[in-house]
């Protein structure tokens, strides 16, 4: 029989770990699965709800098997699971392909087959799957091809989400091993230096970010401003405009966009970026293309982001990533339109959804002190 392919654009949801570490239990899965429809945040397009680590005893059972904790999860993964697919949600859970987790608790390494097994009766839709603590022996391209056929024997459809931090060129072989996305960097935290970071470091990697296969550039800082329980995140904060920025670079580059924060008590401007539509579809576009860079001219921080779309649209991205206020200009002959096939572009503007007209040879706009702007743009006949 011909199955659907189990994932046609980078996967969106929610994940515990930045805002809660290690204070993972049922009652704020569930809330937070009730916070994702209130809020909009289902409609918009996000799926899963995902439980990342720290999340089982210390110790496997007398049959090797993952026991949930019992003081977090009285009730069992099941009925988590169940609770969640009832709100027409996924369910995300941790695992990794080490001896123990990041975090310390019992890793999936030798026991694939049968944590796989039990990921799947227990209703699990998409797995993390981390890298700490595995046998130097081993590679963990092997390892994350083990979880992959693991996985595919289940009797389940669970996605395959690798956290390999960027290591050993895991973009040139990670698409092979049947994982769906690939974390490519460390752990982000709430501080405009990290997603300025993550974000260069990504850039000479776009040609790895697409259908299939996509680049997870972290889970999303937005509308933490600096609150949660995990030291190593939740430093600083961000401003309004710096959140807009990550969320728009996120979706120019085909990242998963997995929220951060507490949904369930977000602000207007957090849910305002989170929902944004026209970003989203520019994330979520069927062809599944990443972007490429372009220089603009006066400031060395600022730069442009072309991403072709289904339908012969584009998704154009000014950036600014200096310090003080930026004219960001773009010559459309240097994104292959030359002067003489009289073509123009319409610009529609994804931040404020103002359509802003039929432009021809050139666009500029003053773009603020690490802010951007996003447009949607289509060729046209002059
Ligand atoms: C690693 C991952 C994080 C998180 C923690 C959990 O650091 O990169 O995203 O999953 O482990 O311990």
């Amino acid at each position: 029989m011909k199955k659907e392919m189990l994932l046609k654009a980078p996967p969106m949801g929610w994940n515990s770990w930045n805002t809660f570490f290690d204070q993972v239990t049922d009652d704020l899965i569930c809330s937070t699965a009730d916070a994702m429809v209130r809020e909009g945040l289902k409609d918009a397009g996000y799926e899963y709800v995902i439980i990342d680590d720290c999340w089982a005893e210390k110790s496997r059972d007398e049959k090797g098997l993952l026991v949930p904790d019992r003081e977090k999860f009285p009730r069992g993964m099941k009925a988590v699971a169940d609770y969640v697919h009832e709100k027409g949600l996924k369910l995300g859970i941790y695992s990794c392909c080490g001896v123990h987790t990041c975090a310390g608790y019992p890793g999936s390494f030798e026991h694939e087959f049968s944590d796989a097994r039990q990921f799947a009766e227990w209703g699990v839709d998409y797995l993390k799957y981390d890298n700490c603590f595995h046998p130097a022996t081993l590679s963990s391209e092997m390892l994350y091809r083990r979880m992959n056929l693991a996985l595919r024997s289940s009797g389940r459809d669970i996605l395959l989400a690798a956290c390999q931090w960027g290591r050993d060129n895991v973009h040139e072989w990670i698409r092979s091993t049947g994982a769906h996305t690939f974390r490519s960097t460390i752990d982000i935290q709430d501080a405009w230096r990290s997603i300025e970071s993550i974000a260069l470091s990504q850039m000479e990697k776009t040609a790895f970010c697409g259908s299939g296969c996509y680049n997870d550039m972290d889970i999303l800082v937005v509308g933490m401003y600096g609150r949660g329980l995990n030291p190593e995140t939740s430093i600083g904060g961000c401003s309004t405009v710096e959140y807009q920025t990550h969320f728009v670079l996120w979706a120019m580059l085909n990242s998963p966009l997995i929220m951060g924060c507490d949904i369930r008590s977000m602000n207007d401007e957090t849910r305002k970026i989170l929902t944004n539509r026209d970003v989203i579809a520019v994330n979520q576009d069927p062809e599944g293309r990443s972007c490429h860079k372009l220089p603009t001219y006066g400031s060395p921080d600022a730069f442009i982001l072309v991403k072709q779309l289904s339908g012969g649209d584009m998704a154009i991205g000014f950036f600014n990533f200096g310090d003080a206020a930026a004219h960001v200009e773009l010559h459309f002959w240097d994104m292959g339109l030359p002067l003489s096939c009289s073509m123009g572009l319409s610009f529609h503007d994804c931040l404020t959804h103002e359509d802003l007209g039929l432009q021809k040879e050139s666009f500029s706009r003053k773009v603020e002190a690490h802010g951007c702007r996003l447009y949607r743009c289509s060729l046209q006949e002059m």
